[in-house]
């Protein structure tokens, strides 16, 4: 191995605190978390170690100017033999690379990646929760680490991977406030990317939508506020007759693996999906026609999230009822299923851990 994973085993594991039948999304955090440094040029000190507090300068540049991008990816257990299971890994590789290009921040290479979730759930497989719509939740993140004033991007980046065991995201049917004045990303920006200064931005006009009891915000484009984006954190799709359309990639959406397994999901399993542009008109004209079958939210998180209702200019439209819904509820019990190998692993997307820590000559 080019870069060689050091371990320090906790001396006290918390996973009796943890209340398995009633987890809170990121309330948890299992027992240990990797750590690298990106330092003189290279990335170095790759270790395992306990969970918890690391001191830092509050001079970092992470803090300062918003270097600082995340992953958010799943693992569950095959259904019989109980080995953890990684999600799409690579394609959640490409993505990190692809924000940390675009923040001018350093990559990551792909044995490091890979190596570090492989030994992080193999330590800490017994986090990997096993109710209906519970997984671990991987938190991969690469922050600048440079402790200096000037803006600048910086010299050396900290990569951390935390996990963390979770239940479903959304236990019911969303509300969603179409967004008519903010606005989450801007072409030529850096909407694509997983930046976490996108997140901060939201913060505002989330919690305004909140507090007139909406659970997301549906985004519209920048330039004329006609087009779906995504939503919250989720991609998001509507069934217009019997297709899905949802909007096509561009650089004001982050592109959902989520979204791109279920594509190819659905498309195996004879459904029609278009990607293209879609207007909030076309949504709503749709709805008072009948032709709106469905929408919903997709993302690591919440997985498949039905909507019940979109609000737009102060208008309510209610969708139909979840209960009569052909395409959303089988879709997303397609997708849980082969995560958890219950399905042959037709698109090679099940990644399992391999035994690379002799965690005995650690302890
Ligand atoms: C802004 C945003 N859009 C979409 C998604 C869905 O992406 P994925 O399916 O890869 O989780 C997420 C979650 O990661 C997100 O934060």
């Amino acid at each position: 191995m080019k870069y060689p994973i050091s371990v320090e085993l906790t001396q006290k594991s918390s996973i009796g605190e943890v209340d398995f039948n009633n987890l809170v999304f990121g309330r948890n955090i299992s027992d240990h978390m990797f750590v690298a440094d990106f330092t003189d040029g290279e990335w170095t000190d790759c270790r395992i170690v306990p969970y918890g507090p690391m001191p830092m300068s509050p001079a970092i540049m992470a803090l300062h100017y918003g270097q600082a991008i995340f992953e958010g990816m799943k693992a569950n257990k095959h259904h019989e033999t109980g080995e953890p299971l990684l999600f799409r890994p690579e394609m959640h590789l490409d993505r990190i690379n692809r924000s940390a290009l675009r923040m001018a921040m350093q990559p990551i290479p792909a044995e490091i990646f890979m190596n570090a979730l492989s030994s992080l759930l193999d330590i800490d497989r017994d986090w990997i929760p096993q109710s209906e719509g519970s997984a671990l939740y991987l938190r991969p993140h690469m922050f600048a680490f440079d402790s200096t004033l000037g803006v600048k991007s910086s010299d050396t980046y900290r990569f951390v991977i935390m996990t963390s065991p979770v239940g479903p995201y959304y236990p019911k049917p969303i509300r969603l406030l179409v967004a008519d004045k903010y606005v989450r990303a801007f072409p030529g920006g850096v909407g694509f990317a997983k930046a976490a200064g996108n997140y901060g931005a939201t913060l505002a006009p989330a919690q305004q939508a909140k507090n007139k009891g909406f659970d997301q915000i549906l985004w519209l484009d920048g330039l004329e506020f006609k087009y779906l984006q995504e939503c919250g954190t989720m991609n998001i799709m509507c069934v217009i007759d019997d297709t899905v359309v949802t909007p096509n990639l561009t650089d004001t959406i982050l592109a959902g693996i989520t979204r791109d397994s279920l594509i190819h999901l659905m498309r195996d399993q004879g459904i029609k999906v278009e990607e293209r542009p879609i207007s909030i008109q076309e949504v709503i004209e749709a709805n008072k026609s009948g032709e709106l079958k469905e929408m919903f939210g997709t993302g690591t998180a919440a997985v498949l999230s039905n909507v019940s209702e979109i609000s737009y200019k102060d208008e309510i439209y209610t969708l139909p009822p979840v209960e009569g819904r052909k395409i959303g509820p089988f879709i997303k019990k397609v997708l849980e299923d082969y995560k958890k190998s219950l399905q042959p692993d037709k698109f090679n997307w099940l990644v399992p851990v391999k035994n690379l820590i002799s965690t005995e000559t650690n302890k």
